[in-house]
């Protein structure tokens, strides 16, 4: 029986001020009405625009569940496709990435299509005669998403047509991607080398979940943080010896749960204070609940594994050098 189709009040009553419910993670009508609405409807990051250089290359990703192809067409520009072919539905790209040359080519029937996704050629296209193909939707070849944004490089799509504008819809957020590019002496970045890919078999909210949750490594990661600062710490080493960036970076996962802090602007949300920032107390963490809550609280039931099984990515980017 459905319990949040066509009742939005089913599904704000999952949200109270301190605690999410755990369907919000676990039932897979949720997740499947955010792959309707939310996915569909708003824009996500699909790659940048240095991982398809030259005419002919591409990268498939997803966008929510729909497979995607981004692709640089002999216009020069970045196009987002659907990645599937308009005949029978079968995936035209298997490959993470590569160049295409001049055109597709469907591995079942071998319709091709542009780098842009129109209708090539079919084979034996005579035999379709009066199959009412002419007048379907297939002879527009491999459809294109609703909307693409290329923001200083980070290309974006939204797959319905109709949506939020791109601006209206990262608002202020948009200043993250400037401060990012514009440090870059040449205002451009690129992507240096394959990017790191992370496969959390987890609810898509879970990576973000976890990685603004900063009062775990101190406690999760002690065994491998907490031994490797040991061990530099014990070190036989010659006196102003650098400490090796791997050591920068893994060395604020064990500050103290202390000098954790919140956002002010989302409660529940934490860091590790760094000098000059404010540190409070708040509800964020306080003792986990039972067990057999079906509610999560922020810092406390967050880190429940669900059931459903999803990907995330993440890409690192490089400034050019
Ligand atoms: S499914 Fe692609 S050509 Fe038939
Ligand atoms: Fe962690």
């Amino acid at each position: 029986m459905s319990r949040y189709a066509n009742n939005p009040q089913a599904i704000r009553n999952l949200i109270r001020p301190t605690e999410v419910h755990r369907d919000v993670y676990i039932d897979q009508e949720v997740f499947e009405l955010e792959m309707k609405h939310l996915f569909a409807n708003t824009w996500v990051f699909v790659g940048h625009e240095s991982q398809t250089p030259n005419k002919g290359d591409y990268f498939t990703t997803e966008i929510g569940t729909k497979p995607v192809i981004m692709v640089r067409h002999s216009d020069n520009e970045v196009y987002v496709l659907h990645n599937r072919c308009p005949h029978k539905g079968t995936k035209i790209a298997i490959d993470r990435t590569g160049n295409t040359g001049k055109f597709f080519r469907c591995p079942y029937h071998a319709w091709s299509f542009k780098t842009n996704g129109c209708l090539l050629a079919i084979p034996l296209r005579k035999g379709y005669k009066d199959t009412g193909l002419e007048e379907s939707e297939s002879v527009n070849g491999m459809a294109p998403v609703g909307a693409v944004k290329n923001y200083r490089g980070f290309i974006f799509a939204r797959l319905n047509k109709e949506g939020p504008d791109f601006e209206s819809f990262f608002g202020e957020a948009l200043s993250s991607f400037d401060n990012m590019v514009d440090r870059s002496p040449e205002g451009r970045l690129e992507v240096a080398g394959p990017p790191l890919r992370y496969m959390h078999r987890c609810n898509w909210k879970m990576l973000v979940e976890n990685q603004t949750d900063t009062c775990h490594p101190m406690v999760a990661h002690e065994s491998s943080a907490g031994t490797a600062i040991d061990l530099w710490e014990k070190m036989d080493k010659p006196e102003g010896t650098q400490k090796p960036m791997a050591m920068e970076v893994i060395a604020p996962f064990m500050s103290p749960m202390s000098s954790s802090r919140t956002w002010a602007s989302a409660p529940g949300r934490t860091a590790t204070a760094t000098p000059g920032c404010i540190t409070r107390s708040t509800p964020t963490i306080r003792p986990s609940p039972a067990i057999s809550s079906r509610w999560s609280r922020p810092m406390a039931r967050s880190a429940q594994r669900p059931s459903s099984a999803r990907t995330g990515t993440t890409r690192s980017i490089s400034p050019t050098s």
